[in-house]
């Protein structure tokens, strides 16, 4: 971090720089994110013009890096308090600079209601993604309301045009990639549902409307929130663009007590120079270099019961369908939902979380002993979150819910939404936890959460909206000592599918449930969009039946495959319906995707696209995995060749399997023949070594 006389910032990534600076009056300018500038050349950028509206009110639009409601601030505010008399204005004035190694620190004071604001930077020796939190501390003698405080307001740089990439979408079709102009005024993105949720995820990306993959300049971010969250990008008059984001959703506000600190979480920001795909890189490899908690580890070939029995499990036929799963290649058996008290069905038994005697006489001990004796590792869904109306713990604690007293308490799917913001709440969902996982020998637990808050009341709280914060904090805490505890837990998150992807989640969990939508077809594009942000080795990715349950569409096995082994692949079909023929492709697809998985978890990733044939390309250390497919063929023309890029083009490359040999320079400049079949629905996979 380098700080120069006339108050000016610097943030150096390894390829780019971020610089901050105080103006006259003490109000946080973003001066530039991009490539690295030195110090010199940074200390010059005051000196440029800035777009200045022609109104005098209109200077300080989408140009502030701290974005705190004040006078003429009549554009997005990032920062908003109520002060107990009623004022709204912010008068901060800057106090100092904390400065460590790829730190930074800013302290501001509101002139007279004691309010400190503390904006904090901080950059990695590999990885070009800033993080910024934001703190807010009551320093006076009276609460403060906090009506609004983002983590970061990132400023992005003066250009022609802007266009606006989002993640958009809703349950069976989350992360669907969407690019549109950028238009004036204020684009919200949110969630106010409880969760990060399914119709956004708490990214985006900004270009100038002419990048491509491999070319132009990107500048993202995203929020490590699994909570309600608004993210709003403001396009001002004068053209210049600005994004600011954090956690919470209007018209929720907290309150601060005298003393009290709030601090936000991450937002995290990304400059890229060359493309979406290098930005989509650039932020798998800060995933794994700084989010996941397991990051070396390769993610085992699951197999989930859901799909083949939905509620009517039994210990033999979850027996049973382990075998099977174990002899595909799978090393992972999940039983889902339907194995505990009287959840026979989605009515009933969510809150009870003890075995059901009849399925399980002797408890989980036997399934998960003939599960580990046939090499697998055990894991098992859960929905702690949740309660059923009709279950024991409903009858004992009605209270525990979200509810206001004169409010109907709204159900979806025959369930309710604990308070976890309550600390008794979270105790209970620990200990039960800690008591199952203690008991038994649990690898893995599916965490579920499958409805958005309702009638989201706290009677008897005198600051009833912290529940909003309180439950994705207690979540939080829930989830990091269940793993401390519990050093060998792994544990994927889902809400009715991706409704719960985020950076937040992802630092206590290890892979995400894409979507309930297991359609290899609709998959594509779900994938497509996930990948933007978040790496391969987190989208789990299920081989279901044909048809599939949901879509009806038939595609051939192989094809099923190659999609969902673009992520952590899975198998979820009914394994007693298929043929011995389909099991024994499926064991050696199975074993095809662990030959390339090193490379699909922990390669560069880079989309592929040559006419209808499309697919993606994970490269690491000198070997490449290509997967593509082709949903239909055009008579009389065949199928192109596909481009791959990232090789050496002096370099010789041998195709496993085929042990055709190809040369780099012609896979790049002219591609590689996939040899796809003729009929619809084409599928390959390909593994080149260098030589
Ligand atoms: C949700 C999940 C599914 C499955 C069911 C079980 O819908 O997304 O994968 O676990 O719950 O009830």
């Amino acid at each position: 971090m380098r700080a120069h006389p006339t108050r000016l910032w610097v943030i150096d990534t390894p390829s780019t720089s971020y610089v901050v600076a105080l103006d006259e009056h003490d109000r946080l300018r973003g001066l530039h994110w991009g490539p690295r500038l030195t110090r010199e050349q940074a200390a010059s950028l005051p000196e440029l013009p800035e777009a200045v509206g022609r109104s005098v009110t209109d200077g300080c639009d989408a140009v502030l890096d701290l974005t705190p409601a004040s006078a003429f601030r009549y554009g997005a505010n990032g920062v908003q308090v109520r002060f107990a008399d009623g004022a709204r204005e912010l008068e901060l004035a800057f106090t100092e600079a904390v400065e460590a190694e790829r730190e930074l620190t800013l302290v501001f004071t509101d002139a007279h209601y004691g309010l400190e604001l503390r904006t904090r930077y901080r950059a990695f020796a590999d990885s070009d993604v800033i993080e910024r939190t934001l703190t807010l501390r009551n320093r006076g003698a009276e609460p403060i309301e906090v009506i609004r405080a983002d983590s970061a307001s990132w400023v992005v740089p003066e250009r022609e045009d802007y266009r606006l990439t989002q993640l958009y979408g809703e349950w069976g079709a989350e992360t669907r990639l969407h690019r549109t102009t950028l238009p004036f005024g204020e684009t919200h993105l949110g969630s106010r549902r409880g969760i990060t949720g399914h119709q956004s995820n708490p990214w985006v990306a900004i270009d100038d409307g002419t990048a491509g993959e491999a070319h132009g300049e990107v500048w993202s971010t995203a929020l490590a929130w699994s909570g309600t969250w608004r993210l709003t990008v403001e396009k001002a008059p004068t053209g210049r663009v600005a994004v600011s984001v954090g956690s919470g959703h209007d018209p929720v506000s907290v309150s601060l007590a005298p003393g009290e600190e709030l601090e936000t979480p991450v937002a995290a920001g990304l400059y890229a120079s060359e493309g979406f795909a290098a930005s989509a890189a650039a932020w798998h490899d800060y995933a794994r270099a700084h989010v996941l908690p397991h990051p070396e580890e390769l993610r085992p070939v699951a197999y989930n019961s859901w799909e083949a029995t939905e509620f009517d499990i039994s210990a033999e036929g979850q027996a049973a369908l382990a075998e099977r799963a174990a002899a595909m290649g799978c090393e992972l058996f999940v039983m889902d939902d339907g194995w505990f008290s009287s959840r026979v069905h989605d009515r009933a038994g969510l809150g009870d979380w003890h075995p059901n005697p009849d399925r399980f006489p002797d408890g989980l001990g036997p399934l998960i002993k003939h599960v580990h004796e046939l090499g697998m590792r055990f894991g098992l869904w859960v929905e702690p979150e949740m309660v059923n109306p009709d279950s024991e713990l409903y009858r004992a604690h009605p209270d525990w819910v979200y509810h206001r007293p004169h409010r109907r308490r709204s159900e979806m799917r025959h369930q309710l939404v604990l308070n976890l913001a309550r600390a008794d709440v979270a105790e209970w969902m620990h200990a039960w936890l800690d008591e199952l996982l203690s008991r038994n020998e649990i690898d893995f637990l599916k965490w579920d959460m499958n409805r958005p808050f309702s009638e989201a009341g706290w009677p008897g709280e005198a600051d009833p909206d912290r529940l909003w914060s309180e439950h994705t904090r207690n979540l939080y805490r829930v989830l990091d000592r269940l793993r401390a505890d519990h050093p060998r837990l792994r544990i994927e998150s889902c809400a009715s599918g991706g409704g719960r992807v985020d950076f937040g989640i992802l630092r206590r969990t290890d892979q995400v449930w894409t979507s309930d939508n297991t359609d290899a077809v609709d998959r594509i594009a779900i994938q497509e969009g996930l990948a933007q942000v978040y790496p391969a080795k987190v989208m789990g990715a299920w081989v279901t039946d044909a048809p599939n349950p949901f879509t009806r569409r038939s595609v051939p096995l192989d094809f099923r495959f190659h999609v969902a082994m673009a992520g952590v692949l899975a198998v979820g079909g009914d394994l007693d319906a298929w043929t011995e023929g389909e099991r024994e492709r499926g064991a050696e697809l199975v074993a095809d995707y662990k030959r390339i998985r090193h490379l699909v978890q922990h390669g560069r990733r880079r989309p592929l696209r040559a006419g209808a044939v499309k697919g993606v390309q994970y490269g690491l250390d000198g070997e490449t995995a290509v997967l593509a497919w082709r949903l239909g063929r055009r008579l009389g023309y065949r199928d192109p060749l596909v481009k791959l890029a990232g090789l050496d083009p002096a370099a010789r490359y041998r195709e496993r399997g085929t042990e055709r040999v190809h040369h780099g320079a012609v896979l790049a400049s002219h591609g590689l023949d996939l040899r796809l079949r003729l009929d619809d629905y084409a599928s390959a996979m390909v593994h080149l070594v260098e030589e």
